[in-house]
């Protein structure tokens, strides 16, 4: 039987100081900080800020920011991860920040069904996704963009270089502005592999609805 890929271990990358993943975190969780800095004040009665991360890992790039912004209790969060041992770790860590507004759904992000509820996201994570799913199924994704988004709302997404130097966040960048997105950030460091997007959705200038429902829109390699 081919053994399915460790993502406990691949988190412990994380923890190395200097790490190339430990650095990522580091701006994923600066442009968190910043996409709720921007949420727009919310009128009394209006429905919630809503954040999304699909295949959301432990969490750790979204639960400490949350936590320690003015905005904590204003977002209502979703982070869909299939892992258990992930799902239970980043439960865990919801109940000690005393995160009341964050749900951990453990199942499959790649059926839109699992996370329609929460849509249209005024933030979306998209990170370690596009690495590890095939070119359609990230041709797909970024092309549903639009329409997962809230007018105004963001998608942070990420990409590693490959060790060929093959950079496919470029196409990735490509194919969000053909999507109808307007870029906020790109972050490329020379001397790591990790790249990090950050796309809006601009108010007012795209007409796209939410995947329908019984939409697949990837599957892991
Ligand atoms: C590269 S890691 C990224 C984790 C997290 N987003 C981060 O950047 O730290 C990929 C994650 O996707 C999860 N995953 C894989 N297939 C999935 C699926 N179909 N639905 C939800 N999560 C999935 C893995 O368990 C793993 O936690």
């Amino acid at each position: 039987m081919v053994k399915q890929h460790d993502w406990v271990a691949w988190h412990a990358a994380y923890d190395r100081p200097g790490s190339s993943l430990s650095r990522r975190l580091e701006v994923v969780r600066e442009q968190v900080r910043r996409a709720l800095d921007d949420l727009p004040a919310r009128l009394p009665g209006a429905a919630p800020h809503t954040l999304v991360s699909l295949c959301a890992g432990d969490g750790r790039d979204v639960l400490p920011v949350l936590a320690e912004h003015p905005r904590r209790d204003d977002v209502r969060v979703l982070l869909v991860e299939l892992d258990g041992a992930l799902v239970a770790a980043a439960r865990e860590a919801v109940d000690a920040l005393g995160l009341t507004r964050v749900e951990v759904r453990g199942t499959d992000a790649g059926p839109v069904d699992t996370y329609l509820d929460h849509l249209p996201a005024d933030v979306l994570l998209v990170c370690g996704v596009f690495g590890n799913v095939p070119p359609d199924d990230v041709r797909r994704t970024v092309d549903a963009l639009p329409g997962m988004l809230a007018d105004d709302g963001v998608v942070l997404w990420t990409r590693g270089r490959g060790g060929d130097g093959n950079e496919q966040a470029q196409v990735i960048r490509r194919r969000c502005v053909r999507a109808g997105l307007t870029e906020v950030s790109f972050t490329a460091p020379d001397d790591a592999r990790f790249r990090v997007g950050v796309h809006r959705r601009p108010a007012g200038t795209v007409d796209a609805a939410p995947p329908a429902p019984g939409t697949r829109l990837f599957a892991f390699a």
